[in-house]
């Protein structure tokens, strides 16, 4: 037999189980899962070395900028630096310059992006204030639309209940994933207007301003619209304790509800915003000890159904202006997987749970098919780890031009070995091996479409 790529001497997971062997690749695709592969002959042969490969990461929140804010981050380095963290698929939220609020902006962005990308992308488009615009962006293949309720893109009054019912329903005809970032326009106003006068460090007057209250209303507000209207809701980034009480009460009744948490809710709380500054400002903000432990909790009873890194990349520059100035957001895709790895070996969350949170999960949630899991006849999707290799966070050394990060010189117990893509070895030992524009853009196909 003669295939494109075979993977040997591999510990692979599949169907839940760690098994020795190889796997081989042709067109792309996994075509089979093989004890012995002495007989197979490839044109390419990656020698595992008893490694584990486990399906690529699947980041359902990132900001991959490029367009006016490509001094950020652009398609190309922004894709290396998920390469480089072990994630072969993203899905690019709307809020670029311009942001992708149409058609026409949707296929340049397309455009650009796949003469630059090493790895797969999706994309979101903000919800439109013209409704209808809703199906002619489903049409272009997006995974799912956006909505900042307490900032949106588009001239949308989020105040109005009625108005956020007309395209929730508009949304739910088409069986698309309605995302939201949950906090509330009105709460937001009422903070700020009782801070004023107020004796407060920056900090302060960050937390005050972005409080779980208004997480939890905006949260609670959603629920309600998508109960009435059937829309598919996902909550992005949940940070608090009571968030997550919610999203628990509403699976509980059968709401068709989704939500994912980032790797910095998970491992850091306000005290790092001491040490870190603005470099761990970010939206929502971190919050406490308890909210952390909660979202463990929530990771492990399966109330929450991704992690994703909502990669938000800036320029130290704009990091190093004062606290209030400075704009949120962290890079993630570097330290997602070694620091949840690093978790799996301390027994703090099975392998099959992270697998289902990074890569299982959001392929189901947001329709990528022939992805997020080892099987013959799916895309070639993989990432190499080295459970038994130590390393330190050191952001001078990311792919991504963000290269700051509040996880600096953290300890960890497992190193991204080899990223493959579409059956194509994109990253290996940290270098970049595909070339510009190798990576593939994705479209939502769907039967209602
Ligand atoms: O911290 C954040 N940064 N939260 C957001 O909602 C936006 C993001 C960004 O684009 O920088
Ligand atoms: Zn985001």
């Amino acid at each position: 037999m003669l295939v494109d790529c075979c993977i040997e001497n591999a510990k692979i997971y599949f169907k839940g189980n760690i098994v020795e062997g190889g796997i081989l690749i042709d067109n792309g695709k996994i075509i089979k899962i093989k004890k012995n592969t002495s007989l197979i002959q490839s044109d390419h042969k990656i020698n595992a070395k008893n490694r584990l490969v486990l399906p690529g990461c699947i980041d359902v929140h990132v900001h991959l900028r490029d367009f006016k804010l490509s001094y950020k981050e652009d398609f190309y380095t922004g894709t290396c630096s998920a390469a480089k963290g072990g994630i072969t698929t993203v899905l690019d939220m709307p809020n670029s310059k311009p942001p992708t609020i149409n058609v026409n902006i949707l296929k340049e962005r397309k455009d650009i992006a796949r003469k630059k990308i090493v790895i797969n992308v999706g994309f979101y488009a903000a919800v439109p204030s013209e409704i209808e615009k809703i199906p002619l962006l489903v049409r272009e293949g997006i995974f799912g639309f956006k909505l900042y309720l307490h900032h949106p893109l588009t001239k949308i009054n989020v105040e109005d209940e009625n108005e956020l019912i007309k395209y929730f329903s508009e949304i739910a005809k088409w069986n698309i994933i309605l995302a939201v970032h949950p906090d509330d326009k009105r709460t937001i106003e009422k903070n700020l207007s009782l801070l004023k006068g107020k004796n407060l460090s920056p900090l302060e007057i960050f937390l005050k301003t972005y409080t779980p209250e208004g997480e939890r209303i905006a949260i609670d507000r959603c629920l309600k619209i998508a109960e009435k209207t059937k829309a598919r809701l996902h909550i992005c980034h949940i940070s608090t304790s009571s968030a997550l009480t919610a999203i628990q009460i509403a699976k509980k009744r059968n709401l068709n509800v989704t939500c994912e948490v980032t790797p910095h809710h998970l491992f850091l709380k306000i005290d790092d915003f001491k040490q870190w500054k603005s470099y761990a400002k970010t939206l929502p903000p971190l919050r406490t000890q308890q909210d952390l432990e909660a979202l463990w909790k929530g990771l492990k009873e399966g109330v929450i159904d991704i992690i994703a890194t909502d990669h938000a990349p800036h320029t130290i520059e704009e990091k190093e202006k004062d606290f209030l100035e400075a704009p949120p957001g962290i890079p993630g895709f570097e330290v997602m997987l070694p620091l949840m790895l690093t978790m799996v070996k301390h027994g703090k969350i099975s392998l099959d749970t992270l697998i289902s949170l990074t890569s299982y999960n959001p392929a189901k949630i947001f329709g990528l098919k022939n992805k997020g899991k080892i099987s013959e006849g799916s895309d070639a999707d993989l990432v190499l780890v080295d459970m038994k290799s130590q390393d330190i966070i050191k952001p001078e050394l990311f792919c991504s031009k963000a290269k700051y990060s509040p996880f600096a010189g953290w300890k960890v117990e497992a190193k991204i070995v080899a990223t493959i893509v579409n059956g194509m070895l994109v990253m290996e030992d940290g270098e970049i091996l595909a070339p510009t524009g190798s990576g593939k853009i994705l479209e939502r196909s769907d039967p209602l479409c």
